[in-house]
């Protein structure tokens, strides 16, 4: 895997519908998978578009709605 920069909101809504659980996730399975090199994790703030959250960005890429099935199958298209 070549580096990737792991963006999740941090907004109250966005935290609040799912991004608490999609944090948590994204810690576990940086550390079971040894990818601390890899994977950069860090937080934003809210962009003002929480009607499609919650959101979580890879790259340039900006994802709406991100449960962790959908994290699973970003990931592993990485
Ligand atoms: S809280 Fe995430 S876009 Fe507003």
């Amino acid at each position: 895997m070549s580096k990737h920069t792991i963006k999740v909101c941090m907004g109250s809504s966005c935290f609040a519908r799912g991004n608490c659980e999609n944090l948590s996730f994204l810690e576990k399975y940086i550390k079971d998978h040894n990818l601390d090199a890899d994977l950069e994790l860090v937080g934003a703030l809210c962009e003002g578009k929480c009607d499609l959250g919650p959101h979580v960005y890879v790259d340039n890429n900006e994802y709406d709605e991100v449960n962790i099935d959908k994290l699973q199958k970003i990931l592993s298209s990485l």
